[in-house]
C-alpha cells in the first residue's frame, strides 16, 4: 500500500495504476474519503470499493472548511497510523494523506456552493459545514478521479449535497451509498463517539431508540409526519441529558419536510450527549413499491 501526501505524487501513482494489468481498458478506480479515526463504518466503504473495483484509493484529511471556529477541529482525533494498518490490512491500493497547505494553497478562495439542501438539516445548524465539504470532495474528486465514490448513509444530508454537486457540476463519477454500521446496541459508529464518557455513550443509545420507534410505528401503517416527530420527541425526552438539535421527516433528495412518509421518506435526528453532537437516521421504503 502507498501512502501519499503530495498532489502531483499522487497522479502518477494513479496513471501507473490504472493502467496495469495490460489491458487496453483503464482500470476502475474506487474512493474513499474519510477524515481518519476510522471505524467498522469506515471498514466497510472500504470493502465495498474493494469488491467492486481494480484500484482503491482512501483518503485521510481532517478538512478544516468543514468545521465552524467553535467545533471540533482541533481535538478531532488523529490516528494516522493506525487507520494505515486498517486500510492496508483491507487490501487498499493507495491512502492520500494531504497538508492543509497543499489542499489549501495561500489565496485560495475558490469554493463549491450547493444553494439550498446545504442550508438545511447540518446545514442549518453548523453554518458553511457543506461549503467546506462540497469543496474539498470536489477537489478530492479532481485529484483522484474515481469512477465509483463510497459514502455512509450515516451522513443523510452530505449524500444530498454531494449527490447534487455531483449532478450539477457534471462530475464523471457513480456515487455509491453504503449502509450506516452500528455497534451492537444499535449506536451508530462514528468517530465522535470516543468524546463520550460511559454515561453518555448510554445516553447516546437514544438517537437509535426514537428512530427505531418511529420506524415501527411507520411500519404499522402510521404515515403521519407529525405522528412519527411526536414520537420520536417524546423517546427523547425520556433522556433529559440529550437535547435535540433537530428531528425531520424529510425527502431524502431535497431535505425538505414531509408531511406523509406513505411514499418513503427519511427520519433524521441530530443531538448533543454532552458536548458531543451525534447524528442518526433511517431511510423509511416506500409501501407502494414493495
Ligand atoms: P468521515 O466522518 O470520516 O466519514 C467518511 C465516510 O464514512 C462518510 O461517507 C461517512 O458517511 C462514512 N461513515 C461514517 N460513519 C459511518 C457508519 N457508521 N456507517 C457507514 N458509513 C459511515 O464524512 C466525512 O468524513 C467528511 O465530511 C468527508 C466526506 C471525508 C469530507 O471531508
Amino acid at each position: 500500500m502507498q501512502i501519499i501526501s503530495d498532489i502531483s505524487g499522487l497522479r502518477a501513482a494513479l496513471r501507473t495504476l490504472r493502467a496495469v494489468g495490460g489491458s487496453p481498458l483503464p482500470r476502475s478506480v474506487g474512493f474513499v474519503p474519510t477524515m481518519g479515526a476510522l471505524h467498522a463504518g469506515h471498514r466497510s466503504l472500504v470493502l465495498a470499493a474493494r469488491q467492486g473495483c481494480n484500484v482503491v484509493v482512501a483518503s485521510i484529511f481532517v478538512n478544516p472548511t468543514q468545521f465552524g471556529p467553535n467545533e471540533d477541529f482541533s481535538r478531532y482525533p488523529r490516528t494516522l497510523e493506525q487507520d494505515c494498518q486498517m486500510l492496508e490490512d483491507e487490501r487498499v491500493d493507495v491512502v492520500f494523506t494531504p497538508t492543509a497547505d497543499a489542499m489549501y494553497p495561500a489565496g485560495a478562495s475558490t469554493f463549491v456552493d450547493v444553494e439550498g439542501v446545504s442550508e438545511r438539516l447540518d446545514g442549518a445548524s453548523r453554518p458553511g459545514h457543506f461549503r467546506g465539504v462540497a469543496t474539498v470532495v470536489a477537489k478530492l474528486f479532481h485529484i483522484v478521479q474515481p469512477d465509483f465514490a463510497f459514502f455512509g448513509q450515516k451522513d443523510a444530508a452530505q449524500i444530498a449535497v454531494l449527490r447534487k454537486m455531483v449532478r450539477d457540476l457534471d462530475f464523471p463519477v457513480e456515487m455509491v451509498i453504503c449502509p450506516t454500521v452500528r455497534e451492537p446496541d444499535g449506536l451508530a459508529m462514528s468517530s465522535r463517539n470516543r468524546y463520550l464518557s460511559a454515561e453518555e455513550r448510554r445516553q447516546a443509545l437514544s438517537l437509535f431508540r426514537a428512530l427505531q420507534a418511529a420506524q415501527t410505528l411507520a411500519d404499522h401503517g402510521e404515515h403521519r409526519a407529525a405522528a412519527l416527530l411526536k414520537t420520536m420527541r417524546s423517546t427523547l425526552e425520556a433522556e433529559p441529558a440529550v437535547r435535540v438539535d433537530y428531528l425531520a421527516v424529510i425527502n431524502p433528495d431535497t431535505l425538505l419536510p414531509l408531511e406523509n412518509v406513505a411514499a418513503g421518506g427519511l427520519l433524521a435526528i441530530a443531538a448533543y450527549v454532552g458536548g458531543t453532537r451525534l447524528i442518526d437516521n433511517v431511510l423509511l421504503c416506500s409501501k407502494t413499491s414493495l
